[in-house]
């Protein structure tokens, strides 16, 4: 297959390099921006779950390029995660994992005591290809950027982050809907329509009273029979319904398009600086992960003497 045959087959993959997008994710916070202009008037905004930055780019883009040079020193950007990350302008780096308490004092140290306007996060774990349990690890990882916005937003913040479609995601919006006057879900035409992904918008923060911040997947495994009446004062409902927005633009992330006469290959804009797995590749070296068979040879005559020997006695 040629280097240009996904620059057919992804759209947006092309637009990114095109552009000077780290990633083609840029476009999906790009589409959340212009359908509920989350970023007006905002000067202090997290990226949790930042690499390789196209979504730091993008903040950087709207709350730090426009400005004058005196504006731009009360503008503050953070961006977290695991893994390294070229920097951006504006935006200031924070090697961490959201789901650490010392990440949500390490960003408030950041913004000098202040709370951030704004939470964003395009968190994914590593893809296992066991759908289940990739669609439950994506669900945890949304409650860890929930947990951590309840220590990091100021009241009225807003927060951006992505979530599987899939079964179970009530109990995700109903405790998105314990700490935002206004939740929905969008899906950008930057996210394939065959793909399960799409991203919770929740606005109107406010910590209830009584809250004390904290990790939410650990206080519900502290108490799980009580959890959701005591901390929501409701009944359970089997299934949570929050509003549905869908973007409607002219390109269509599913679709093959031609590459016009005066197309141009266009390199990718930064490779990520570390790889994932680049630690466990290190550590296993020259080690060989492979073991000798274990064979089972099947005996009746041996067999038949093994269970005459582990007979249970009769009870008499
Ligand atoms: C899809 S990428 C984010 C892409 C990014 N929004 C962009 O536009 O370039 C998902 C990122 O989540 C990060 N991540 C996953 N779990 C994390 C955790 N517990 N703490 C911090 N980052 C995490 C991964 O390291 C990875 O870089």
């Amino acid at each position: 297959m040629g280097k240009t045959s996904k620059d057919k087959r992804d759209i947006f993959y092309r637009l990114a390099k095109e552009q000077g997008w780290r990633a083609r994710s840029a476009f999906k916070l790009l589409q959340a921006e212009e359908t509920f202009h989350l970023l007006d008037g905002v000067t202090r905004a997290v990226d949790l779950c930042a690499a390789p930055g196209s979504w730091s780019q993008v903040l950087s883009k709207h709350m730090y390029e426009p400005r004058s040079p005196e504006e731009r020193e009360k503008v503050k950007i953070i961006a977290v995660d695991l893994q390294g990350m070229a920097p951006i302008d504006g935006v200031h780096q924070l090697r961490a994992d959201i789901t650490k308490e010392s990440t949500a004092q390490a960003i408030i140290e950041y913004f000098e005591g202040q709370k951030a306007q704004l939470v964003v996060s395009d968190g994914a774990p590593d893809s296992t290809g066991m759908h289940d349990f990739d669609v439950y690890m994506q669900g945890e990882l949304l409650l860890s950027a929930l947990s951590i916005s309840t220590f990091i937003l100021e009241t009225g913040g807003s927060l951006v982050a992505k979530i599987y479609r899939a079964d179970n995601t009530s109990r995700l919006y109903l405790q998105l809907q314990r700490f935002f006057k206004d939740v929905c879900v969008f899906k950008p035409s930057a996210s394939r329509n065959s793909s399960i992904e799409a991203f919770v918008v929740a606005r109107q923060f406010c910590l209830p009273e009584g809250h004390t911040p904290c990790n939410l997947t650990t206080e519900w495994h502290k108490h799980p029979e009580t959890w959701l009446v005591r901390t929501t004062g409701r009944e359970p409902k089997p299934v949570v319904h929050v509003p549905f927005v869908a973007y409607k633009g002219d390109l269509d992330a599913d679709r093959t398009y031609d590459l016009d006469e005066d197309y141009v290959y266009t390199e990718a804009v930064q490779k990520p600086l570390t790889a994932a797995y680049q630690d466990v590749k290190q550590k296993l070296g020259s080690t060989n992960v492979k073991y000798d068979p274990i064979i089972v040879i099947h005996d009746e005559e041996l067999t038949k003497e093994w269970r005459e020997e582990h007979k249970e006695p009769a009870d008499d």
